[in-house]
């Protein structure tokens, strides 16, 4: 049996749903039913149940977006640290096999690779970056798992969202058997205030940057199917293959939805922070090879990109 913690948010449906089509033996444990926030709690369930794997979708995120971490820094970081740290303890305590949802947000911008070196480059926005990025996509290499985060409480601006997530990373390092998957911005065909291309349809302005991202079907997927391969535990990159400009979306969008709609653009980062951003925003560009090279096939991002437009279904999906 998997035990699936946040199974009633964005991304543990998801993970619900791809262990139902596979038909496995899963139980969704809500807060409601036992508070698996309390490692005492925790253990009993492990216990108990012994399920042959957990998966830790749970988290806090901020809604609409992680400007409400900044006013709610108690529950993130109960939400995003202290409890993934408890889950590692209690895994670790019974021997569980388990995966935690992390997040590419620990990251900003990208590695520039010129002339036989590489450099860091934190804001993509830059109108010289800007022009690689359209002119060059080949000198723009993604992080990979062992590149150190650089957008954390110990590399800061970070957001407190980011900051939590990264602290998590920390505290898992090398504890128990553990997957640490990290998403990206996810999207889908289903409409809903959570999915990427939702909500670009419904910003008064978009802001312009280079992102990887992550369809969250393909996600969940990848994520399964490493623990079935039984690749080797530790940190994945989980986005599909690539990376993708807010401009090229938004052309994707306005010809596959034939939207009316005009997008308008933030002029710069000032304008974007001044007006519509209270804390720093990740932008940045992960590297899947490790992901890839574990075995885990995964769509390149316009092939997903343009799947999700081509199917998009514009409602909220039930449940
Ligand atoms: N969505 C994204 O853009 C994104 C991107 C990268 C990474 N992630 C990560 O993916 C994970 C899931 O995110 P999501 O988008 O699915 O979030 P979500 O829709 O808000 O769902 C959050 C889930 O976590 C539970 N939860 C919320 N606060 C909690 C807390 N303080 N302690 C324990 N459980 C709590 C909720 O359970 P209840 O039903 O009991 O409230 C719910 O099941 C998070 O770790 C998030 O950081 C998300």
């Amino acid at each position: 049996m998997i035990l699936l913690l946040g199974g009633s948010g964005y991304i543990g449906q998801a993970f619900a749903e791809a262990l139902e089509r596979r038909g496995r033996e899963h139980r969704v444990l809500s807060r409601r039913e036992t508070d698996y926030t309390r490692f005492d709690l925790l253990l009993g369930v492990l216990r108990h149940s012994r399920p042959e794997f957990l998966i830790n979708a749970a988290g806090f995120t901020g809604k609409p977006n992680v400007d409400a971490c900044e006013q709610a820094k108690a529950d993130t970081l109960a939400g995003n640290t202290l409890l993934p740290q408890t889950i590692a303890q209690a895994c670790a305590v019974t021997g569980t096999p388990w995966g935690h949802v992390s997040s590419g947000c620990i990251y900003s911008g990208a590695k520039v690779v010129e002339g036989g070196r590489t450099r860091v480059e934190k804001d993509l926005t830059k109108p010289e970056l800007q022009m690689l990025v359209r002119e060059r996509p080949e000198v723009i290499h993604g992080f990979t798992e062992t590149d150190p985060p650089n957008f954390t409480f110990r590399d800061l601006p970070c957001s407190f969202y980011s900051g939590t997530k990264a602290l998590a990373e920390e505290a898992l390092d090398g504890v128990g058997q553990s997957y640490l998957w990290r998403l990206r911005i996810p999207f889908d065909e289903w409409d809903n205030p959570r999915n990427y291309l939702s909500k670009l349809l419904n910003y008064a302005k978009v802001y312009d940057n280079v992102n990887s991202i992550s369809h969250r079907a393909d996600f969940v997927e990848a994520c399964l199917r490493l623990w079935e391969l039984r690749a080797p535990f530790g940190t994945y990159n989980v986005t599909n293959p690539g990376f993708i400009t807010t401009r090229q979306v938004v052309s994707m969008i306005a010809s596959r939805l034939k939207t009316p709609r005009r997008f308008e653009f933030w002029a710069n980062d000032e304008e974007f922070y001044r007006l519509a951003a209270r804390t720093p925003r990740s932008n940045c560009v992960l590297d899947t090879t490790k992901l890839v090279s574990a075995g885990v096939a995964i769509r390149p991002v316009e092939e997903a990109l343009d799947d999700a437009l081509r199917r998009w279904q514009a409602a909220v999906k039930p449940g």
